[in-house]
């Protein structure tokens, strides 16, 4: 190998001294080390997170934007800290285009609610893809039926890939004015090219949102240069706390958008004739915020980045390669998706055997797959499975765990043969 291709490659990520900031990771499960396979449903939590939360307990809380005094200033600094830190996460250009929500799914919904109802009208189109998270269809359901507008969805490919030339098709007649899509799939780990969805959407004269549930995760994500309108994450699978999300959107957008739910903190001033709003992002943010898990996410982003996007994303591409070729020799394993472009969630069946009575032995062994419909159940269909298992990867996977996990299903192969 010449030296210009070693300088290319990242450093590798030090797994053990990243798992040693893992404490739930020396947990035992039967008598048997935690090999914790399920990080797409929720990560675990890094020391500097727990730490982070435990230490605003102990030192530093009150709630914020109200008080006047010396600790409600230092917690309401505490908590908007974590809006800077999202904004230079997705390479916002305001702070202030950052609105902290409960989770994908409540962003999803502020944006189905809101710019549905507001911006959209009855007749227009929504497009979602085949390979969505219930998250990112039933809000587009429940507007649909409410307000009258069109929801179509773009097929995915055998391979698992989303059909781009029916994409286009769908696009054709100009009625699609919202576009909302996985950047990576849930179920079958393909990313989507969005870059190339974003341009014929645009064309289209159609916004871009984008699901970054799992995607932002694995890879950087600059939402300027992938040309999107909205991007929604979650927080604990970012290796923070539940309870806390982002839904990002360009300001223009988020000044056409009205409040989601009303109360308190989302108004600049209130009358019983009328009320009026705070400015964005606040006029989303009704009510006392998870200010906890706001200093938590803060933690979490800090934590995720300082360990280097080159060098995750090739942690969890060589993760992802050598599940496929492990799983591919145990006779009997059909790996859902072949994409391209495919990040750390590997869904499989086994061969005569459903997928919970997979997870269920798998589990006895210590390794914790999520089995079922992974909250994807047209995808499933389409498909023609019921169920699959799932092994998720994170930072902290390991290659043995991959390997046990392969040894450990050709062990239920062998015991269902
Ligand atoms: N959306 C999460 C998953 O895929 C819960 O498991």
């Amino acid at each position: 190998m010449n030296d210009a291709r070693i300088l290319d490659r990242p450093a590798a990520l030090d797994v053990a001294a990243i798992r040693a900031q893992f404490p739930i990771l020396r947990e035992q499960v039967r008598g048997k080390p935690l090999v914790f396979l399920d990080s797409a449903a929720s990560a675990q939590k890094p020391r500097a997170v727990i730490e982070a939360m435990v230490h605003a307990m102990e030192h530093q809380y009150a709630n914020i934007h109200r008080g006047l005094h010396w600790m409600s200033e230092r917690t309401t600094e505490a908590y908007e800290a974590a809006r800077d830190a999202a904004q230079a996460l997705l390479g916002a250009k305001e702070r202030e285009e950052i609105v902290f929500v409960r989770n994908t799914t409540e962003g999803i919904n502020l944006l189905a609610h809101s710019y549905g109802r507001a911006v959209l009208k009855p007749g227009d189109a929504v497009l979602i893809s085949a390979m969505e998270h219930h998250s990112n269809i039933v809000p587009w359901q429940m507007l649909r039926d409410s307000h009258g507008i069109e929801l179509r969805i773009a097929p995915v490919t055998d391979a698992g890939e989303l059909d781009m030339e029916a994409f286009a098709t769908l696009l054709d007649d100009g009625r699609v004015k919202l576009v909302a899509i996985t950047h990576m799939s849930n179920v079958l780990g393909t990313y989507t090219p969005v870059e190339r969805i974003v341009a014929l959407a645009h064309e289209a004269g159609a916004k871009v949102m984008l699901d970054g549930s799992q995607a932002v995760v694995h890879r950087k994500v600059d939402v300027q240069a992938l040309g999107c309108d909205f991007y929604v994450f979650t927080g604990h699978k970012l290796y923070g706390p539940t309870g806390i999300g982002v839904l990002w959107g360009r300001r223009e957008l988020l000044e056409a958008m009205p409040p989601f739910l009303g109360g308190g903190d989302m108004i600049s001033t209130v009358s019983f004739e009328r009320s009026e709003w705070a400015k964005v992002p606040h006029k989303f943010e009704a009510g006392t915020p998870a200010i906890l898990e706001g200093v938590g996410l803060k933690a979490a982003i800090d934590w995720t980045v300082a360990l280097g996007w080159d060098r995750v994303a090739a942690h969890e591409q060589a993760l992802t390669d050598h599940a496929l070729a492990r799983l591919s020799e145990i006779e009997g394993v059909r790996v859902l998706g072949q994409a391209q472009d495919r990040g750390g969630v590997v869904s499989f069946t086994l061969d005569g055997v459903h997928a919970h009575d997979v997870a269920t032995i798998l589990d006895r062994q210590g390794i914790a797959v999520r089995a079922g419909q992974h909250c994807a159940e047209p995808l499933m269909r389409r498909f023609g499975l019921d169920s699959t298992a799932r092994a998720s990867f994170a930072a902290y996977t390991t290659m043995a765990e991959i390997d046990y996990l392969a040894e450990q299903l050709a062990r239920v192969r062998a015991f269902f043969r």
